[in-house]
């Protein structure tokens, strides 16, 4: 493998993003919407592949089952959860250039506040803005009808912990998962799809008894930052773990540290495990009026139970993929005459576990029965495994193409391959070929796709 440089500017991993069909913005034919993106073809493949992976390991196990609550919960919810009261961003305008911005954001300069866009210290008093989204519930409009969006999926675990405790009859400590939307009116989005104002949470909630949780919370420290180095591959110098101080914890936390990634605008939190203590089951039986406690059949108590709690962005953790796979790596290619000359190929250096498609089929010729072939391999390996097609180009275009959408292996089917049946595959890493029988052929991508780095060297 040759020199390799990641992309330093988020603006060329938002150009290659929307070139290669990854992430688009939102509404773009009517101007777009600020802070909102839709995942096209192949980023939603790839986001799709993350959250499976995730939720695998997550609920590949007996102490942690799965759930799916509504977008839409009682009011009362978010009183109890303590968002109404406390999830907000401290707001200040500047007076002169009327710039919006949170307060806690501003640069300081002797002391003094700043205004973000044209440095004036001539503020507005801090104001308390919430972060959810309001809308109605039915035809008439006001306070009766009044409804949020969740602003993180959490607290349709901690309100079902009754139903899933009893219908699961699982024993602490245990965990419940959720993948799903949640929605903060940020006031300052950006930075792509870092920090959105709709976005998709993979959350887990870990019961455990109370005394044991400093263990639990170690435990799960280790077994997330494990998923990011060891499971997804992530370049460890671009990952780092940041412990908050009592200052910087939230209003539901005992403790809390934060996965940061190296992203190329700096380090930015990508996931947080926080020991919750027993405050979400607490509050919501006693908003409720119903019991939400363990009977512990060991001891013969009943008590509530306190929450590890892992919680990361889908969009977030797809764009870290991003960041950190795509480069631009230089060889040194020998030419027909002899000489040697420089070649830069994009390639998106992602796991293939996580890839948007597996494999890519490539017949060299349209001619037939050469496409007849290459159709015949698509469809008996698409069964299995996700696989692209590509006839258009030449073929060391079509290589590219695949480099840069992350394809692990290419086939290429040539004419040599109607009489000897056998078909060239090429790894996308090291740029290797070897020639493998159709026989042969899913087996050995299959082998190669589950050993990808010491396959092709
Ligand atoms: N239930 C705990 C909780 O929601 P959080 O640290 O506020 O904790 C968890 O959010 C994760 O959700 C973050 O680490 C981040 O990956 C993602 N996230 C939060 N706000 C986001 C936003 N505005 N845009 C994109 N992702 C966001």
């Amino acid at each position: 493998m040759g020199e390799v440089q990641r992309y330093s500017q988020l603006s060329d991993i938002v150009g290659l993003c929307k070139r290669r069909g990854f992430i688009f913005q939102s509404s773009e034919i009517y101007g777009g919407l600020n802070s909102c993106w839709d995942y096209g073809p192949l980023g939603s493949q790839l986001k799709k592949n993350i959250k499976d992976l995730w939720w695998k390991e997550m609920t590949n196990r007996l102490d942690v089952v799965g759930i799916d609550a509504s977008i839409l919960m009682h009011p009362t919810t978010w009183k109890a959860s303590g968002h109404i009261d406390e999830f907000t961003d401290p707001l200040v305008d500047c007076k002169k250039c009327k710039t919006r911005f949170r307060e806690d954001h501003a640069p300081i300069k002797d002391g003094v506040k700043h205004c973000p866009e044209c440095d004036s210290t001539e503020l507005t008093d801090i104001r308390n803005f919430n972060l959810m989204f309001k809308t109605n519930m039915g035809p008439v409009e006001g306070e009766g009808s009044t409804v949020f969006l969740r602003p993180e999926t959490a607290q349709g675990i901690f309100v079902n912990f009754g139903n899933v405790q009893e219908t699961t009859r699982k024993k602490l400590p245990f965990g419940i998962a959720q993948i799903g939307k949640s929605f903060r009116n940020e006031i300052t989005p950006g930075n792509f799809t870092f920090r959105t104002r709709e976005f998709e949470q993979m959350e887990m909630q870990y019961f455990v008894t109370p005394g044991e949780d400093e263990k639990w919370y170690d435990y799960w420290k280790r077994t997330r930052y494990s998923f990011y180095i060891d499971t997804l591959g992530i370049n460890r110098e671009n990952l780092q773990w940041e412990e908050h101080g009592p200052d910087a914890l939230a209003h539901y936390a005992k403790a809390a540290v934060d996965v940061n990634y190296k992203f190329p605008f700096g380090w930015g939190e990508l996931e947080g495990v926080h020991n919750r203590g027993n405050y979400d089951l607490s509050q919501h039986q006693e908003f409720s009026g119903k019991k939400l406690e363990y009977f512990d059949e060991v001891s013969k108590e009943k008590y509530v139970p306190f929450v590890i709690e892992t919680a990361v962005g889908a969009d977030r953790l797809a764009l870290a993929v991003i960041c950190d796979g795509f480069v631009q790596e230089t060889n040194i290619k020998e030419n027909s005459d002899g000489s040697k000359s420089e070649d830069t190929r994009n390639v998106f250096r992602v796991n293939p576990l996580i890839a948007p498609y597996k494999v890519a089929i490539l017949p060299l010729s349209k001619k037939e029965p050469l496409q007849e072939l290459a159709h015949k391999l698509y469809t008996d390996l698409n069964s299995d495994m996700a696989v692209d097609y590509d006839v258009a180009g030449s073929i060391g275009k079509r290589y590219r193409r695949q480099d840069e959408v992350g394809t692990p292996f290419c086939v290429t089917v040539d004419f040599d391959s109607l009489e000897d049946e056998k078909v060239t595959v090429r790894h996308r890493d090291y740029m290797t070929q070897q020639r493998v029988s159709i026989e042969r052929l899913d087996e050995f991508l299959k082998e190669g796709l589950k050993a990808f780095d010491e396959f092709g060297g």
